[in-house]
């Protein structure tokens, strides 16, 4: 028997028992006469003490032993751990495995560059922090499989070996070893099998799914990743919106016992006039103002495309900032500072051109008090939006605006159905191909104009500025897919040789439908507040896609090589 209890339950009531324990030494302390280890397992640790001549045995850190001993009271108590009030006073002691000496020590707080720490995962994982992290991983997934089971979703698994298309993410490729100069390709998402299953009459789906996409991995982007990927029939926009709302809340309430507020919805072209994102962070507001109209009649305003400003109420140590920022920045903005003092001249700004009358102008249609802090920037759209957006973010952690333990979802919708890709000289969906077009919009496919107005029934959950989900209303004519994949740049041929079995499959019937995908790592990350998602996945990948652990990838030899005709 290797033991009678575990390191994380023995306490008071079980003074006097005697037990067996097994796990690996956590420390070694000599006091003399006296000595003590700690002892380590899944479940917590547990002091040992030994009286000097029972412990006659070389032993050393993560040596794994099995002791039998007796239970008793501790006389210097550590109430922070549930074993805390005991020891056990060890009879006998066994050694079930040696260790070599460990590159890192087994503490609860980081020790170990991450590089270590990434090729030896398996003594990582033997830290609470990352053990803990797979625990509340292994929970969440529990509650979403049984929240989506109870609720009518079927999980019903599709193949991981697939087909190479031309739209989204680069895949990852595998040759064919039977079907020479043939390749497979490792799934980036199971899109089109889910639309088949409701071709299928399955009325809704789920499925907890591996994904792989051959992109650059950063702090919330792996190459292999998980989706909890969800789709139903005969739902409309708002169906999915409301059960996906409440599924996240649920989970919320669950796992980190949080009530969300309910989400609100804005649309994808508001987003960018908003914020100059897609993917606003609403714990932060200073939500962009458009001042065009305000500037008809300042000189070097009013023929820019766009003027925008923002109001940072009371900027404290401002001089700092804009003493940094002017380092990075010099055109095409403007700030007036609303002073304290109560003198003639109580604001400054910075351009010294500025009229006095022009500057009222602002303040008065900011409503800014003392303290105030108004950010003008004019150009084009686009950089101005982006310019304007980052200096938001900056003021944000600068005068620390963010409240970390704060969930602020909203959806994002209607975004664009294709975006004008410049280097390729083309259209790509801003979803993917599948997305329907908002059915006031369908109409346009057939235009000759800018695909670019064309709106999508799309919609993002995006929590804290970040993206957790992705889903939308899906095609399920022929003709409007068709014109998609037309608009896409897919001559016929490509269609019929990459999707002819899909625009087949929906000639039979295929009901309406939609769905969305949630990033499982990221909406972990995020319940979490953690800064990566690896630090949720027993083997992640590192920053260039490599698995030091197991030294992925790697060369084949040439005559594997050959087998598969390389
Ligand atoms: P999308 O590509 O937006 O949509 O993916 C859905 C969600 O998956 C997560 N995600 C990732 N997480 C970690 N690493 C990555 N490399 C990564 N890429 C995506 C994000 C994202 O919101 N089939 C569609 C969904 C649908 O329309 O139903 C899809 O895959 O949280």
């Amino acid at each position: 028997m290797y033991r009678t209890h575990n390191c994380g339950e023995l306490c008071k009531k079980d003074i006097g028992k005697e037990v067996i324990l097994s796990g690996w030494i956590q420390n070694i302390r000599d006091l003399g006469s006296l000595f003590f280890i700690d002892i380590r397992d899944y479940f917590g640790i547990t002091q040992l003490i030994f009286t000097k001549k029972k412990k006659n045995i070389f032993l050393e850190k993560e040596f794994l032993i099995k002791i039998k001993g007796k239970v008793i009271e501790r006389l210097s108590k550590n109430y922070k751990i549930p074993t805390g009030e005991i020891e056990i006073l060890v009879f006998s002691i066994e050694i079930l495995n040696s260790s070599i000496s460990i590159p890192f020590s087994i503490e609860n707080e980081k020790d170990g560059t991450e590089k270590v720490r990434m090729m030896y995962r398996y003594l990582d994982i033997r830290r609470n922090t990352i053990k803990n992290n797979l625990i509340i991983r292994h929970d969440l997934t529990l509650e979403i499989r049984n929240f989506l089971s109870r609720n009518g979703f079927l999980e019903i698994e599709t193949p991981i070996l697939t087909n190479y298309t031309s739209e989204g993410a680069r895949s990852f490729v595998v040759p064919s070893r039977t079907q020479i100069g043939k390749f497979y390709a490792l799934s980036q998402s199971p899109q089109l099998f889910k639309q088949l299953l409701m071709i299928g009459g399955i009325d809704k789906y789920f499925q907890i799914v591996k994904c792989f996409r051959d992109e650059d991995p950063r702090s919330d982007r792996q190459i292999e990743f998980t989706q909890i990927d969800c789709e139903m029939s005969f739902v409309e926009k708002n169906d999915i919106l409301i059960f996906f709302e409440n599924f996240i809340k649920h989970l919320f309430n669950k796992i980190k016992n949080i009530q969300l507020e309910p989400f609100p919805s804005i649309s994808y072209t508001n987003a960018i006039k908003m914020y100059g994102t897609d993917k606003p962070d609403l714990r932060l507001d200073m939500s962009f103002v458009e001042l065009n109209h305000l500037v008809k009649d300042i000189n070097f305003l009013k023929d820019q495309e766009l003027v925008i400003g923002i109001k940072v109420k009371e900027f404290v140590h401002v001089n700092d900032f804009l003493i940094k920022l002017k380092k990075v920045e010099n055109k095409n903005f403007l700030w007036i500072h609303i002073q304290n003092n109560k003198e003639e001249k109580n604001y400054i700004s910075s351009n010294q051109d500025f009229s006095k009358e022009n500057l009222l102008l602002f303040i008065k249609y900011f409503k800014a008090s003392p303290g105030d802090l108004l950010f003008i920037y004019f150009g084009n759209k686009k950089e101005t939006r982006e310019k304007l957006r980052k200096i938001r973010f900056k003021i944000a952690h600068h005068l620390n605006l963010i409240n970390p333990k704060l969930f602020k979802p909203l959806w994002i919708i209607d975004s664009p159905l294709f975006e004008w890709e410049e280097k390729y000289k083309r259209y790509k969906s801003v979803h993917h191909p599948f997305t329907s077009p908002k059915e006031e919009d369908i109409h346009l496919l057939l235009e000759e104009k800018d695909p670019g107005t064309i709106r999508s029934q799309s919609f993002d959950l995006i929590i804290n500025g970040i993206e957790i989900g992705s889903g939308s209303i899906r095609i399920h004519n022929k003709n409007v897919q068709n014109l998609v994949f037309k608009h896409l740049g897919l001559s016929i041929k490509e269609i019929e040789s990459q999707f002819g079995f899909f625009i087949k499959a929906l000639e039979y019937g295929t009901p309406p439908h939609g769905g969305i995908a949630f990033g499982l790592d990221r909406l972990i990350n995020l319940l979490e507040g953690n800064d990566n998602i690896k630090n949720f996945i027993a083997f992640p990948k590192n920053n260039y896609g490599k698995d030091l652990m197991i030294n992925a990838p790697s060369f084949l030899k040439d005559e594997k090589l050959n087998k598969l005709h390389f």
